[in-house]
């Protein structure tokens, strides 16, 4: 490998890796990729699925019925799906597709879109 090559490749690696690890960080990125579609790009339970399914998506922003919900129990609901908190199967589990870490962050940034807390 020639003297430009190298830190042209150490530079393109620098680069991917450091889009990678923003891009895996963020979780508001990580739900409008994987929750959008049904609960809506505000959260307000609004995506384009909402029509033609039996089960509403749950509005995250609604600042009456979020503080409901426990912390653990959102958790329980994203990384096993809709069925393990008694709810419908048509909030799909997670796991395996986002880490611990990752679900932890999408709780708080839940917590952010209704500016609440568990009661
Ligand atoms: C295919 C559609 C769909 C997708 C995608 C989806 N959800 Fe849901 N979600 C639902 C539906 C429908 C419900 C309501 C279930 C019910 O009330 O029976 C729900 C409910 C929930 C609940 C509330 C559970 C409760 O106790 O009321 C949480 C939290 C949640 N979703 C988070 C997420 C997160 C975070 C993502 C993305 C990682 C996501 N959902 C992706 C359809 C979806």
């Amino acid at each position: 490998m020639n003297k430009i090559t190298l830190p042209v490749l150490f530079t393109i690696i620098l680069a991917v890796a450091g889009i990678r690890s923003a891009w895996a960080e963020n979780p508001e990125s990580n739900y409008r990729l994987y929750c959008a579609q049904c609960h809506g790009l505000k959260g307000n339970g609004a995506g384009i699925n909402k029509a033609d399914m039996s089960a509403t998506p749950r509005d995250h922003t609604n600042r009456a019925e979020m503080p409901k919900l426990k912390d653990k129990d959102l958790y329980l609901a994203i990384e096993q799906g809709g069925v393990a908190v008694g709810k419908s199967a048509l909030m799909p589990a997670w796991n395996g597709v986002l880490t611990d870490t990752e679900i932890k962050e999408i709780v708080a940034y839940l917590r952010k879109l209704c500016n609440c807390s568990e009661e």
